[in-house]
């Protein structure tokens, strides 16, 4: 009998480079992410965050370096590292057409992706009943408060069920019991479905193992240094630093 095997490395992104104009905003940002964790880039604003979450969806190119996301060359397979991930931008308001409801939404973004109606009504039902949302898919995405609106754009980037998720600051102003709801969503969408996150946050990694990168200081105090922390460094424009915290699929995450 034939086994699929799962690559133990998700995401793996090395000396990647991105300057914007004169000012370089990447110097040499290298990172992997391994197959059913979830990884925290922190780093304050500016730091680069996402401009290296833009370039690993495809959003935007890099000048130099090397990608390879589940087997995959981002320079010469971009289309399928499409299939593969899921992204949630930084700009909630416009990731959903305000005037359509949550399932005209979710079904729109479907079709975009090709999706037949029945793999549409199917992943929507999934995702609507994980993320606890059956009441809500009815109304209007303009009259969501702020931490349902994040839960659609969650769900619109699980839509094409992608092992790997991309999520740029997904708490980011949210009330605090709302994040931390939609952080235990996600955990238990990684622990439960086998899949892989990158994420930018710092709110998410209190208590984390921190992987510190270079001989930068991680971005918050309460942070442990990982006892296997590697030193591939990764410099992103001036002032600014970038570390990881690395979650373990078993690790309690709060
Ligand atoms: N399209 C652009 N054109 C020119 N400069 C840009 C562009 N996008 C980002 N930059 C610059 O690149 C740097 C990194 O920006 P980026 O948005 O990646 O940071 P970030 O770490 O995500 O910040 P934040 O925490 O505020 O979201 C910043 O100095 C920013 O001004
Ligand atoms: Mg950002």
């Amino acid at each position: 009998m034939t086994r699929i095997q799962t690559p133990s490395i998700a995401l793996s992104a090395q000396h990647v480079q991105k300057r914007y104009g004169q000012y370089q905003a990447l110097l040499d940002a290298s990172l992997d992410v391994r197959a059913g964790e979830i990884m925290a880039l922190l780093g304050p604003n500016g730091a680069g965050k996402t401009t290296l979450i833009k370039i690993l969806v495809t959003l935007i190119s890099k000048d130099a370096g090397k990608v390879e996301i589940l087997g995959h060359d981002l320079d010469r397979d971009p289309e399928s590292i499409r299939h593969l991930i899921g992204y949630v931008g930084q700009d909630t308001e416009r990731s959903a057409y305000a005037r359509l409801t949550v399932w005209e939404n979710l079904n729109f973004f479907g079709a975009l992706r090709g999706m037949t109606a029945h793999e549409i009504r199917s992943q929507v039902d999934k995702l609507a009943t994980f993320f606890d949302f059956n009441g809500q898919m009815d109304k209007q995405f303009v009259t969501l408060s702020g931490g349902q609106k994040q839960t659609v754009v969650i769900m619109r980037a699980l839509l094409h069920d992608p092992p790997l998720v991309c999520l740029d600051e997904p708490t980011k102003g949210l009330d605090p019991l709302i994040a931390r709801r939609i952080r235990a969503f996600l955990k238990r969408f990684v622990r439960e479905q086998g899949k892989s996150l990158l994420l930018t946050s710092e709110g998410c990694t209190r208590h984390a193992p921190v992987r510190r990168v270079g001989e930068r200081r991680p971005a918050t105090g309460d942070h442990r240094a990982h006892p296997g922390a590697r030193t591939s460094a990764l410099q992103p424009g001036k002032g600014s630093g970038l570390d990881f915290v690395r979650r373990r699929r078993r690790a309690a995450w709060r």
